[in-house]
């Protein structure tokens, strides 16, 4: 409160040192067919920001005003006496460099703010107090280095937060704290070397988590456990070593960590339906825990040099498999009953030099498999169609056939559903193509 005053109190002596009129601005905004106001190229200038009014045809009824090419120092609050029933402001790319405390004491009706591109560096205390029905809030893209922890006191209303592409460096440990009904959390492409182990322990409603980007060497996820489920965490491209996956987590999107440890929470059960976790330190899929309900897996561009299909049986629901770009020779198999759930699987770019899909007899519902850019020179197998009856893709390219050695391959291949063909582009100076296959 006390800014305000100080800030009034400067604007008093503005006042009185200012010829008259500098200091009565008035914007008037168009309406559009689709009934919202646009302001377009307004100016305001810092000494004009608690002066202005904002004027339409419909003044009593307006609920959407959209900014355009302007250049505004702040949202004047002028606007939400002049606009009562204020729902959506859309002040993106405005040139906004400050939220003055209270700024939005009279935005009762306020429910979408959109803040993003703006040049705002920091949040003072109680920013948006006032605006108690704010759902949608849109910091994205400004400079914030800042924010007080009472900024989003009493938005109790809250649903989206966007933070993402801003210089936070540290979150205030209550700064989340009257958000009871947060549920989407952008925090992305800050610069965040920690977050607190509690630090949304206020916002029971969150499901969507975007930590992507940033610099965490270490996220306690523990903090997220409890009985209903949470939809999506993302903590890609931070610098963690290990995650522990919460057992009511649903989706972890963790590409470009140095991942070398997967830790289940300690509760029972697990709904992880997607682990995603390219570009990371693994170097074997068994040491992963068991994750009953885990339908896609990405493990691409890892350390992983064995692997055996026995380990898909740990997780019983699993139809995606993707472990391109790792350092795998051979494959093995050593499933003794047939899995049916498996149904894509990609091994591309690895070193395998030979590929005996007789082996893989005991996936039989394959329908894609990937083994582009391996060293292949040879694959066997005998009867495709009766052993993969719904294997419709096989990717071959980028291996290098011997051409006498796949006469067999080929035979089956022509007799099967399973579409394999390169074209003369995808062959090597060295090869030939004969019957949509790349050899020498
Ligand atoms: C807000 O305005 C920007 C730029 O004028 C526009 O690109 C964006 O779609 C608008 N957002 C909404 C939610 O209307
Ligand atoms: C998180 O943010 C990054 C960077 O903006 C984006 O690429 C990614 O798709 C987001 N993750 C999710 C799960 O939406
Ligand atoms: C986990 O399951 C075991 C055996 O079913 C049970 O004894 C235990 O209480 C469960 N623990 C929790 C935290 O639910």
């Amino acid at each position: 409160m006390s800014k305000m005053v100080k800030l009034w109190a400067a604007l008093v002596l503005v006042a009185i040192a200012l010829p008259g009129g500098t200091l009565c601005k008035q914007l008037r905004c168009t309406m559009e067919l689709d009934r919202s106001c646009s302001l377009i190229g307004a100016v305001v200038n810092p000494d004009e920001i608690m002066s202005t009014t904002v004027s339409s045809s419909n003044p009593a009824t307006l609920t959407t005003v959209q900014l355009s090419r302007s250049t505004i120092t702040a949202i004047p609050p002028g606007m939400f006496q002049s606009f009562p029933k204020l729902e959506t402001l859309n002040a993106t790319g405005s040139n906004i460099k400050q939220v003055l405390s209270n700024n939005f004491a009279d935005a009762k009706t306020l429910q979408q703010l959109y803040l993003s591109g703006n040049k705002i560096s920091d949040l003072p205390e109680e920013a948006f107090f006032g605006a108690r029905q704010l759902r949608t809030l849109d910091l994205s893209k400004n400079g914030l280095t800042l924010i007080e922890q009472t900024a989003f006191k009493r938005l109790r209303e809250l649903r989206t937060l966007l933070l993402g592409e801003n210089r936070l460096t540290e979150l205030q440990a209550t700064v989340f704290g009257d958000l009871s009904e947060l549920e989407v959390l952008e925090l992305q492409r800050n610069e965040l070397g920690v977050i607190g182990d509690r630090q949304f322990e206020d916002c029971p409603s969150l499901t969507k988590l975007n930590v992507s980007y940033n610099a965490l060497k270490s996220f306690n996820m523990a903090q997220f456990e409890r009985r209903w489920a949470f939809d999506v965490i993302d903590v890609s491209h931070n610098h963690l070593t290990s995650v522990t996956i919460p057992s009511n987590l649903r989706q972890l999107v963790a590409a470009g960590n140095g991942i070398r440890r997967v830790e289940r929470g300690t509760s029972n059960g697990s709904e992880l339906i997607l682990l995603k976790m390219p570009h990371n330190k693994l170097s074997s899929m068994n040491d992963l825990p068991v994750f009953e309900k885990l339908i896609s897996l990405d493990l691409s561009f890892n350390q992983i040099r064995e692997f055996d299909f026995a380990s898909v049986s740990r997780f019983g629901k699993l139809v995606l498999l993707k472990l391109d770009g790792n350092q795998l020779e051979t494959v093995s198999n050593g499933l003794t009953s047939p899995i049916t759930h498996l149904k894509y699987v990609h091994l591309a770019d690895n070193r395998l030099t030979h590929l005996d899909l007789n082996t893989l007899g005991t996936i039989p519902r394959m329908l894609k498999l990937d083994v582009r850019r391996n060293r292949l020179e040879r694959m066997s197998v005998k009867d495709l169609s009766t052993s993969f009856p719904v294997l419709v893709r096989m990717m071959l390219e980028g291996n290098r056939f011997r051409c006498e050695d796949n006469r067999a391959l080929l035979k089956e291949l022509k007799t099967s559903i399973t579409a394999y063909a390169m074209t003369a582009g995808d062959c090597r100076k060295e090869e030939k193509l004969i019957d949509g296959i790349c050899c020498s």
